[in-house]
């Protein structure tokens, strides 16, 4: 803060150079900007650095395995992702089957454009990651809680828009893997009520995948997508330092720390996060340089693999569609699940243990029973689901949208009841602990969706081990 300057009342006495107003012009007068072009360009640099970061901050917030840099990781790979799109833009062209071929001429054609094209692709699919393991870095850490509530809300929307990017650039290659995966994947549209048959139209331009899918989601993969994504990024930013900074780490049982010891963001952060960015910048090089993103052969609306099965990401709901009915699968639990995410930093509002790794030792315990009863019980009902249980079949008279829907569906939410009741009563567990335990319950019920997804369904989505289905038995 500037103080002001004061006169005192013998200046008269005193020669020019030593009153208090000159003494204060000194102090004030702005640095004299430098002659030499590197002195130059370092002010310039610091001056675009401050503009991003506070000029301190308070050093536990370095602590590296504190935030893991996720956030950063996230901010990077998404200016990665736009620097590669805009190059893959000038050899991209958006129609059936031209598209494909413009992806061939990108790989053999054009220097470099192969790697290009594999670092987008990976980069693409590396934030999914990272945006998802940060926002359980800032659930585990309590970080989501007011007053970041409104900045909780910016992430998912965020990673919504991360999940619509990859989505719209899936289709982009136009092969058969793209074509189908994009078929299974927006079947689902037609399961919303009211309007899901408009709305799949609008989506795909017309009843099916076809040139006309391929220009909205290009258009909608080059524009309204990142473009969201920014805005909300800058959002994002602008609210972690309008809500005071990252919440402060703290080890379980210390008490708040009131008043932490700052150091300055020059060096200290900058010097991190530039080590962290040249490290991930070199490894998803060299990784594109050795492993190339799949291309399969030109898309054929006459030859559907098996199975034809969604990206990855979505394999968890795909899953979920083997087990109940689509409406169930895909409307209802994605809603339930959303509002229940979004609804979190209203229902666990305290902030006793905020900054703390899952609020205590018994919260890190009770996370890892979750974590093992989640592994077991979704384990078991998936391969009982497959085995004998069939609702449908015992229930014949009902429609199945309650026998192979409502009913299955209400048994989940009493399994997660009771589980509740366990650890409310049984386990005198605290309402931040009850909602540690469900959230981490079901957040290990969808990793375990997606690797069996992904893993062990083979032709005709059986259930099989992966070495079966990659010999072919
Ligand atoms: C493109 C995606 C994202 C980017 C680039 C991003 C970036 C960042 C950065 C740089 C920070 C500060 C450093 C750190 O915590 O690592 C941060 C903090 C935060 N982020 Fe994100 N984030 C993204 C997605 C999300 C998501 C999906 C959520 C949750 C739903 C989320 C919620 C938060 C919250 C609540 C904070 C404050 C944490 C604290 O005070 O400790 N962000 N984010």
């Amino acid at each position: 803060m500037r103080r002001r300057a004061t006169i005192s009342p013998d200046t008269t006495n005193r020669t020019a150079a030593e009153t208090g107003l000159d003494r204060a012009r000194k102090r004030l007068k702005p640095p004299p900007v430098p002659t030499d072009d590197r002195a130059r360009s370092r002010l310039v640099l610091d001056t675009m650095i401050l503009h991003l970061h506070p000029a301190r901050i308070p050093q536990r917030t370095l602590k590296w395995t504190y935030t893991w840099g996720l956030g950063g990781l996230a901010a990077l790979l998404v200016t990665m992702l736009v620097t590669t799109g805009v190059l893959l833009l000038t050899n991209y062209t958006p129609t059936a089957p031209d598209a494909y071929l413009s992806i061939l001429a990108l790989r053999s054609n054009v220097w470099f454009g192969d790697l290009l094209r594999n670092v987008h692709h990976w980069s693409a699919n590396l934030l999914i990651v990272v945006a998802v393991l940060h926002l359980l870095r800032v659930f585990f850490t309590g970080a989501y809680r007011p007053p970041r509530e409104v900045n909780w809300i910016f992430g998912i929307v965020m990673l919504l828009l991360i999940l619509g990017a990859n989505f719209t650039g899936y289709l982009l290659p136009w092969d058969q893997l793209a074509f189908w995966a994009i078929t299974v994947g927006t079947s689902l549209i037609s399961y919303v009520p009211f309007i899901g048959g408009w709305l799949g139209s609008l989506l795909l331009g017309g009843p099916e995948v076809s040139g006309a899918t391929l220009l909205n989601f290009y258009a909608l993969h080059i524009s309204f997508v990142p473009l969201s994504l920014f805005v909300l990024m800058a959002l994002h930013f602008w609210r972690v330092r309008k809500d005071g900074g990252l919440t402060l780490p703290r080890a379980a049982g210390e008490a708040p720390v009131e008043k932490p010891r700052r150091v300055t963001t020059i060096p200290y952060l900058i010097r991190r996060e530039t080590v962290w960015a040249l490290s991930w910048i070199a490894i998803i090089l060299t990784f594109s340089v050795f492993v190339s993103a799949p291309l399969e052969g030109i898309a054929d609306p006459n030859l559907s693999p098996n199975p034809a099965k969604a990206p990855w990401y979505f394999m968890g709901l795909q899953e979920l569609l083997l087990h109940f009915h689509p409406f169930v699968a895909a409307i209802v639990i994605p809603s339930l699940a959303l509002a229940g995410i979004i609804s979190l930093p209203f229902l666990d509002h305290l902030t006793d243990h905020e900054g703390i790794w899952f609020r205590s030792g018994r919260g890190r315990s009770l996370a890892m029973l979750a974590a093992g009863c989640s592994l077991a019980l979704s384990s078991a009902w998936i391969v009982a689901d497959d085995l004998f249980l069939d609702w449908a079949a015992w229930l014949g008279n009902w429609p199945t949208i309650i026998s192979n829907g409502f009913i299955p569906l209400a048994i989940a939410v009493m399994v997660l009841a009771l589980l509740d009741l366990w650890v409310d009563k049984g386990l005198d567990g605290t309402l931040e602990e009850r909602v540690l335990f469900l959230f981490t319950f079901l957040a290990v019920s969808l990793v375990v969706l997606t690797i069996v997804g992904i893993f062990f369904r083979g032709p005709g989505m059986e259930l099989m081990w992966p070495w079966s289905i990659a010999s072919g038995h």
